[in-house]
């Protein structure tokens, strides 16, 4: 018995040396240790040995197994190390590679002018206010002088969710909301996108940018109006820009006016960029209607203010010489890598 358990420790030995892999061993530990194992086989023919030689081989038996117990954890530990390695050597990474190229994204024409506006205006001790662009006919419309049977209505179309609610025409709500919420003196601007029934083409989108503006204090008066408006062209255009103000209509303002830019291509003569006028028109605008703001809790008697409403598209066009409102909206790269 005794050779069969010296037998049994030396061929175990030998299998674990030659094994590599960490599932045979497990397969190894069952064959030799395994309640079914040849070491138990042999354990259990014990009860045929006398009285003496049992302690001899029950204290073999036992040194048998742990140093076969000893001999398997060693090479587990060894078999682990060596998958460690081979994993750290597979993954290595060389660091020589040259990198994948990330274009770097930049602003849109749109956002560099909407920014430079609301600059200049922050200059001049404007906020900015935001305002839903999906709203209510109420402050699109209603509380802007324009029932609903109002004829310039039909001039701004637009998508209905509701009877009540639509897709704002204009930023001119804004000025609504921020006269519910705050007492003058007020001076505000509002950039934002705005949506209107128009077949798309070289000058009309279902959905373009408007920035308003909106100052409403004690004595405010027309010649305010110009001279921000003067300052803000001045800084866009440089500083021989000339304005002018000719005679319009708004339900909202009054008196209300359009103003236009001088044609930097021509000065003024008038050319086919201008077609023959000498200036372009930029924006509407004009004086709070009283009417609008008694309705948003305001004492026309006390305070006066004047509103206007660009358009984004127009300025950024102008700027830069952009003949065809698509190329703004279509993400061609040629084109906005040139900004
Ligand atoms: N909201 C007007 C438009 O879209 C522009 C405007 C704004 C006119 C403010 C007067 C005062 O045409």
């Amino acid at each position: 018995m005794k050779q069969q358990l010296e037998k049994i420790e030396a061929s175990a030995k030998e299998e674990l040396s030659s094994c590599s892999e960490i599932k045979a061993l497990e397969a190894l530990r069952i064959k030799y240790l395994g309640k079914k194992g040849e070491l138990t086989a042999i354990l259990k023919q014990m009860g045929g040995l006398t009285a003496e030689e049992r302690p001899v081989i029950g204290q073999l038996a036992n040194k048998v197994r742990a140093d076969i117990e000893e001999a398997l954890a060693e090479k587990l530990s060894s078999l682990k190390a060596n998958q460690q390695q081979a994993k750290i050597a597979a993954e290595s990474i060389d660091i020589t590679l040259p990198g994948k190229h990330c274009g770097l994204g930049k602003l849109h024409p749109l956002s560099i002018v909407e920014n430079e506006v609301k600059d200049i205006f922050m200059g001049m001790g404007f906020d900015i206010a935001d305002g839903p662009e999906v709203d209510y006919d109420y402050y699109v419309f209603e509380a802007l002088n324009l029932p609903p049977d109002h004829p310039a209505r039909d001039t701004q179309d637009t998508f209905y969710i509701s009877d009540k609610v639509l897709l704002r025409t204009q930023t001119s709500s804004v000025q609504v909301h921020v006269m519910e919420t705050q007492k003058p003196p007020i001076r505000i601007i509002s950039p934002g996108r705005v949506y209107r029934s128009d077949a798309v083409d070289a000058t009309h989108s279902p959905l373009f940018h408007q920035i308003e503006g909106l100052v409403v204090d004690k004595g405010i008066k027309m010649s305010d109006l110009k001279g921000t408006l003067e300052m803000l062209m001045k800084k866009l255009y440089g500083n021989d820009c000339k304005i002018r103000l000719r005679p319009h209509h708004f339900p909202f303002t009054e008196p209300s006016c359009e103003v236009d830019v001088m044609c930097f291509n021509c000065g003024g003569k008038g050319c086919s960029m201008c077609k023959g006028e000498g200036y372009i028109e930029l924006l509407g605008a004009g004086m709070v209607h009283p009417k609008v703001l008694e309705g948003c809790g305001i004492d026309s008697t006390v305070y006066s203010g004047f509103a206007f409403g660009l358009g984004l598209e127009r300025i950024v066009m102008r700027r830069y010489g952009i003949s065809d409102m698509r190329l703004l909206y279509e993400n061609d790269l040629r084109f906005l890598n040139q900004f």
